[in-house]
């Protein structure tokens, strides 16, 4: 059965909506017609988007594993997005997480889905305050211990009118040394300013806009922090399982604080 067939009270499905869009690109079923058409766009100009969504799903669990092998057992990942296969939790099996999204059916979804888990939490909140999630009730992290802090595929959705670069320097402020920050980002490196303005048009009227960056300005939310190896990438070429990486629409990297 579709969404479309058991729409909850009170959700607005008129809206394109971000996460359902990723939802979509990704083949999941937890999408809406106005969802679909606002990605229909996007794949138009687009078409390798599905395989741009998962290899940056890919990209997530790499960096997941790679952190938990080297120590991190304390993840924060805002912007989490619907549940799908191989979340967090899943990958870094013994560790503490807290999932924060701003989005009310995601959070309905995960509370659901992933709620049961021991050392999981979900808050709903917005990345932009900052302080809504570092002194929120429900945080089940240890600030005085490292964290891995992932905002993978989200930073796009922040313009530069809300101030993406100190939002970023207040969480890296707040967390200790040994800490890590994880990041995915669209990018406009590369792609055709039609293609990019096309992009921009479909995200319009959704939930939020869309915001690809040029590399240099993804290289500044890594400012204060040290690229670990190999430094920030095309998203299917960090620390790739398959040497033939498919096309990234983005780049990503991990920073650590000192
Ligand atoms: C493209 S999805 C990425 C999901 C997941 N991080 C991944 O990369 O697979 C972006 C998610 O960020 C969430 N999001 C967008 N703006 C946000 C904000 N200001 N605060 C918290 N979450 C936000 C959306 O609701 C959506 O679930």
């Amino acid at each position: 059965m579709t969404m479309d067939a058991m729409v909850p009270d009170g959700l607005d499905t008129a809206t394109p909506n971000v996460a359902r869009m990723y939802d979509y690109y990704l083949g999941g079923k937890d999408n809406f017609a106005a969802d679909r058409e606002a990605a229909s766009r996007i794949l138009k100009v687009f078409p390798d988007t599905p395989v741009a969504a998962r290899a940056n799903r890919d990209f997530l669990r790499r960096a997941v594993r790679h952190l938990s092998a080297a120590g991190i057992s304390q993840f924060l990942d805002i912007g989490s997005g619907l549940p799908t296969q191989g979340n967090v939790h899943e990958v870094a099996a013994d560790a503490r997480v807290t999932y924060v999204d701003n989005d009310p059916m995601v959070l309905c979804h995960a509370r659901a889905l992933l709620g049961g888990a021991s050392d999981v939490s979900i808050i709903q909140a917005d990345l932009r305050k900052p302080e809504s999630i570092l002194g929120h009730r429900d945080l089940n992290l240890d600030l005085s211990r490292p964290v891995a802090l992932l905002l993978v595929a989200v930073l796009h959705f922040v313009t530069d009118d809300e101030a993406p670069y100190d939002i970023i320097a207040r969480f890296r402020d707040a967390l200790p040394s040994g800490s890590h920050v994880v990041i995915s980002h669209l990018t406009t490196e590369g792609v055709p300013e039609e293609h990019v303005r096309a992009g921009r048009a479909a995200y319009k009227n959704a939930t939020a806009p869309i915001v690809p960056r040029p590399r240099a300005d993804i290289r500044r939310f890594f400012d204060g922090l040290e690229l670990i190896d190999p430094g920030l990438t095309r998203i299917a070429e960090w620390r790739p399982d398959d040497p033939n990486t498919p096309r990234s629409h983005g780049f990503a990297g991990v920073g650590r604080k000192h």
